[in-house]
């Protein structure tokens, strides 16, 4: 049984393998419309989405199946069930079991009593199908990954770890600028920079977003108060995060080309201004395109059980070039 409960769970080759395959939906989006007939995915929502939810739902329909998209208040979850019990009985019905929540153990333990594909859609911690969608719009803008370089502008926390993990695995540097007391959990920078040690990228943590963003072919940002985070810090987080606003004058320290990005969704004027989020070098919209695709070949990969024999390959050299992986 395969999940994807966090990027690192990937390989390099897994990684490089899904981008290939998001490629090729992209092109082909009805290649696999057969694969799910007659089957549902559950989608369980315990935090609000836009971009996921769609993503997801649009891709299972690509793939001939249904969406069953459902939030706590639809489930017995929310009356005291079991998640065990719970990835049990979805176990009976369905193909996959996509889960949006807050503590990334609860989709541990959905994943170890479930005998169908578990795939977080955001935890606390965590956003992997984030992360592919991240990963496959540089492979569209730069072509090779490796020898790159993201900096991330803001404040530590799900869309970064998995961002961290994802560079390590591609080979990209990244540099991350956030203020005092606002640094990603340390145990899954220490993860990321062993991946980055094995595939020879630099991972670099600064409070200084004019260093980190020198050099950078990306600036990257997010929300500076996640789904969770609690409103009574807004304020503190405002006054600390201010002055990490990606801004024009901080996007003229990147490299010639360099792009913007964000998760979304965005609050102009707080995290990035709008005529940075609005101009010629934003990529946002490209990311939230990309989101489906590579939602199609994560559903597709983990439901056919080709990411594992994915597993056993070696890290393959950057390709500019999508691998006919569908034949
Ligand atoms: N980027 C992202 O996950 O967006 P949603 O919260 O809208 O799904
Ligand atoms: N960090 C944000 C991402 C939203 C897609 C959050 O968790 O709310």
């Amino acid at each position: 049984m395969k999940h994807l409960l966090k990027t690192s769970d990937l390989t390099p080759a897994q990684f490089a393998y899904l981008l290939d395959l998001a490629a090729e939906f992209k092109e082909h989006p009805l290649a696999q419309h057969d694969l799910l007939k007659g089957q549902t995915v559950v989608l369980y929502f315990a935090k609000p989405s836009t971009r996921t939810r769609i993503s997801f739902e649009t891709a299972v329909a690509r793939l001939g199946g249904i969406p069953s998209t459902v939030g706590t208040a639809d489930l017995q979850i929310g009356r005291g069930e079991t998640f065990e019990d719970t990835a049990k009985v979805v176990s009976r019905y369905s193909a996959a079991f996509v889960i949006r929540t807050f503590a990334d153990d609860d989709v541990r333990l959905i994943s170890e009593a479930a005998t169908i594909p578990v795939i977080n859609a955001l935890t606390d911690d965590h956003h992997p199908c984030q992360s592919l969608a991240d990963l496959l719009t540089m492979r569209e803008k730069w072509g090779a990954l490796p020898g790159h370089k993201v900096a991330w502008v803001g404040a530590g926390n799900n869309v970064l770890h998995s961002l961290m993990e994802a560079c390590a695995l591609c080979g990209v540097d990244m540099s991350i600028a956030t203020p005092v007391g606002y640094e990603p959990n340390p145990d899954i920078v220490a993860g990321a920079m062993a991946i980055a040690a094995e595939t020879g990228a630099m991972i670099e943590l600064t409070n200084d977003p004019r260093h980190a963003v020198m050099y950078a072919d990306a600036i990257y940002t997010d929300a500076w108060i996640s789904m969770g985070d609690h409103e009574s810090q807004r304020a503190a987080r405002i006054a600390a995060l201010t002055p990490f606003r990606v801004t024009n004058s901080l996007m003229d320290y990147t490299n010639p080309g360099g792009i913007f990005m964000h998760c979304l969704p965005a609050h102009r004027g707080e995290e990035v201004t709008a005529e940075v989020i609005d101009g010629p070098d934003s990529v946002v919209f490209d990311q939230a395109e990309n989101r489906l695709h590579t939602a199609q070949a994560i559903l597709y990969a983990l439901i056919s059980g080709k990411l594992e024999a994915e597993a056993t390959m070696t890290a393959p050299k950057a390709t500019q070039v999508a691998l006919p992986v569908l034949v």
